[in-house]
C-alpha cells in the first residue's frame, strides 16, 4: 500500500498540464482589467464632484490577483464621516450614480457590510461600494503581495476556488467559507511546505505600516526581492493541489489548532481562547485574520457544514490520487 502511494505521489504530476491549462483559462483578459478601470474612473468622476475629500478603492479578488474572468468588482470609498450618518451617505450615494445612466443601483443600508450596488451599462461590470472598509484594503494588498512571491500560489488558489465553487462550498451564508478564507488557507498551506515556497511576511523587517483604527498593518512588501524564496521547492501545482486537500483532510488538527499567516504558523485554540462557542462564533475551523486577529474567518462555520467540508476535502484527496483524470471529476458539480 504504501508503495502504491508513492507510486501514485510522483505520478501525480502527469496531470500539471491540465491543471495549467484550467489556471489560465480562469485568469481575466487584459481588456477586462481595462473595463474595471474605467469603471473606477468613471466612479471617481462622480463622488468626486460631490466629496473632493473622498477616495476610491478597489479590493477584494478585482485587486489582489486571485479574481476570476468575469467577476464583480469591490470598491471602498473612503472619507471622513465626521458626524455623517452611513445610511444617509449610501443613499445619497445611491442617488448619484442613478442619475449617471448606471443601473440596478440599490443602496442595502442594513446589511452586515452596507453597500451600494450598481451595473455599469457600458462596460457590463458589476459594482459594490462600501464605505471605509479600509481593513479590506489593506488585506488586499497582503494577499497580492503574497502573489507576486511564487506563481504557485495564484495557481493553487485559481484550481481551490473554482473547485469550491463548483463543490458548493465557497458560501459563507450557508456555513461554508469566504474565497477570502481559502486564499489564506493557500497562503499557510505553501507556508508550512518543506523546503517553505512562501515567506512569513508579517515575521520580517518593516517595509510597509498603516494603522487602521487601533489595528496596525505592518510587514515587508518589498516582495519584489523575494522572486527566488521558494525555488528550492520543485513541488509541482499538481502535486501541492493533491497535498493541499490532503492536508485539510487527514493533517490538520480541527480540534486544537488555529491557523495563522501573521504567524506563519499554526496557534493552540486555548490561547486565542477559541475554544468554546460565544454568540454565533463556533470555532469548529479556525483561520485567523492577519490583521484583525480576534477574527476567526472560520465563525460562519456550523456543526453540520464542518463535515460537509471536510468530507469534501477527503473527496478531494482521494480523486487526486486514484481518479484517472482528476481535473474533471474533482470539479464535477455536487
Ligand atoms: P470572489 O468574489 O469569490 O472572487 O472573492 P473575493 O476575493 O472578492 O473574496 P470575498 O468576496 O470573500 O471578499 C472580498 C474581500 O473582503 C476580501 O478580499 C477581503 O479583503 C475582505 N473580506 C472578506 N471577508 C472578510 C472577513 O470576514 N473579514 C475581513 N476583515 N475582510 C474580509
Ligand atoms: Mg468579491
Amino acid at each position: 500500500n504504501q508503495k502504491r502511494l508513492t507510486a501514485c505521489r510522483s505520478d501525480i504530476s502527469r496531470h500539471n498540464a491540465q491543471f495549467l491549462a484550467l489556471f489560465e483559462s480562469l485568469i481575466p483578459a487584459n481588456e477586462e482589467k481595462v473595463k474595471q478601470k474605467q469603471l473606477l474612473t468613471l466612479l471617481e468622476k462622480l463622488v468626486g464632484k460631490q466629496w473632493p475629500e473622498s477616495r476610491l478603492y478597489l479590493y477584494g479578488s478585482c485587486a489582489n490577483s486571485f479574481g476570476f474572468s468575469k467577476s464583480d468588482i469591490d470598491v471602498c470609498l473612503a472619507m471622513d464621516l465626521q458626524d455623517v450618518d452611513k445610511s444617509e451617505l449610501l443613499l445619497k450615494l445611491a442617488d448619484i450614480l442613478q442619475s449617471d445612466n448606471l443601473q440596478n443601483v440599490q443602496a442595502l443600508t442594513r446589511a452586515r457590510v452596507p453597500i451600494v450596488k450598481l451595473m455599469d451599462p457600458v462596460t457590463g461590470i458589476s459594482c459594490d461600494i462600501c464605505v471605509n472598509n479600509v481593513l479590506a484594503v489593506e488585506n488586499t494588498k497582503l494577499l497580492r503581495d503574497y502573489a507576486e512571491i511564487d506563481v504557485r500560489l495564484r495557481q493553487l488558489v485559481f484550481i481551490v476556488k473554482h473547485w469550491a465553487k463548483s463543490r458548493g462550498v465557497n458560501q459563507t451564508y450557508q456555513g461554508t467559507l469566504s474565497s477570502y478564507a481559502y486564499v489564506l488557507m493557500c497562503i499557510h498551506f505553501l507556508q508550512q511546505r518543506r523546503p517553505a515556497i512562501l515567506p512569513c511576511l508579517q515575521g520580517m523587517e518593516v517595509t510597509y505600516f498603516e494603522t487602521v483604527g487601533n489595528i496596525e498593518c505592518s510587514y515587508f512588501d518589498r516582495v519584489e526581492k523575494l522572486r527566488n524564496f521558494g525555488s528550492r521547492n520543485g513541488e509541482s501545482i499538481a502535486q501541492l493541489v493533491w497535498a493541499f486537500f490532503q492536508y485539510w483532510a487527514y493533517c490538520h488538527d480541527y480540534a486544537n489548532d488555529v491557523i495563522s499567516v501573521r504567524t506563519g504558523s499554526t496557534l493552540s485554540k486555548r490561547a486565542k481562547d477559541w475554544t468554546r462557542r460565544v454568540g454565533n462564533d463556533r470555532h469548529l475551523i479556525c483561520i485567523e485574520d492577519p490583521f484583525e486577529v480576534s477574527h476567526d474567518l472560520g465563525r460562519v462555520v456550523d456543526k453540520f457544514s464542518i463535515r460537509v467540508l471536510r468530507e469534501e476535502f477527503e473527496r478531494a484527496a482521494e480523486i487526486m490520487l486514484y481518479d484517472p483524470n482528476p481535473c474533471v471529476t474533482l470539479f464535477e458539480p455536487y
